[in-house]
């Protein structure tokens, strides 16, 4: 850990950006690309549990990714889906139960039920972590890489997350919050500028987008998240020239990931840290 973000977006604020060479710069930049591990280093464990977490510390993820969810009784967890049926025993609305009720759920045995190759004893039962605990394990220079699920399904969540990264005073220069929900950033913006927000974005097929959509999301994030299936080179370059960061979701393969960073991006979302790591290391 722990590369900063700050030399590119540096270059990028004084016109220096470190991209604007094309794709041969672009493969020198190979050891400054960010490694989120994308639920923790979830290829490998259940997704969202501190041992993920864990995994994806040692397997060279600069970021630790987390999805929030909110409980009943208003504690933020982490959890990808609005509902306890995939991830854990449980069915159900999460908002539906309080803490304590999901603290009793196995969040580790489906993991072991769906991918018998990878799946180990230790798992089993493990438990679904409170953003609380993952601030107490990892720290508050840790990188975290946080975003608001279903912010429309939880007023509040985002007030609530900043309360949490003041009580455990975690270090806003390591600390990302992303979001499909330009609403949900919005807020975020309002209540802290200081933190630095990431724009989700899904497409359904060739991506694109115009100099007024750059120039919005630049008004309140430092950077785009788009799903990496349907980029193309025009548009990594049109983003990263732009002066935001750039980071594709979910990216498996590691000829995929060579691409992407031939083509400029600035880091990426992954299942497999271990794989993106020997990329940056040129294996
Ligand atoms: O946050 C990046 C990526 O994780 C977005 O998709 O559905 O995996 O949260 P999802
Ligand atoms: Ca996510």
């Amino acid at each position: 850990m722990k590369r900063k973000m700050i030399s590119v977006i540096g270059a990028a604020v004084i016109g220096l950006n470190a991209f604007g060479g094309g794709a041969a710069l672009a493969k020198d930049m190979h050891k400054e690309i960010e490694n989120v591990s994308h639920r923790g280093a979830s290829a490998y464990a259940p997704e969202h549990t501190i041992v993920s977490y864990d995994m994806g510390e040692k397997m060279h993820g600069d970021f630790i990714e987390v999805d929030l969810q909110m409980t009943k009784d208003g504690h933020l967890i982490a959890m990808h889906d609005v509902t306890l049926d995939r991830t854990t025993n449980g069915s159900g609305s999460v908002k539906d139960y309080t803490l304590e009720e999901i603290k009793q759920l196995d969040a580790g045995s489906w993991f072991n039920e769906k991918y018998p190759y990878a799946a180990k004893a230790e798992y089993e039962g493990l438990k679904v972590p409170t953003l609380e605990e993952v601030f107490r394990k990892f720290g508050k220079n840790n990188n975290y890489y946080i975003e608001t699920k279903s912010p429309d399904v939880y007023p509040g969540m985002e007030k609530e997350l900043l309360r949490l990264v003041e009580k455990y005073n975690i270090n806003k220069d390591r600390l990302l919050v992303q979001s499909f929900s330009s609403q949900s950033l919005q807020v975020m913006n309002e209540l802290d500028p200081s933190i630095k927000l990431v724009q989700l974005i899904s497409y359904k097929s060739n991506a694109e987008i115009t100099d007024a959509e750059i120039q919005k999301i630049k008004e309140y994030a430092m950077g785009i998240g788009p799903n990496h299936t349907y980029l193309n080179e025009g548009y990594v370059q049109k983003v990263v020239n732009s002066g935001l960061e750039l980071h594709p979701y979910t990216v498996n393969d590691k000829e995929r990931m060579k691409l992407l960073i031939d083509w400029g991006v600035t880091g990426m979302f992954t299942n497999h840290p271990d794989l993106l790591h020997e990329v940056k290391k040129g294996r």
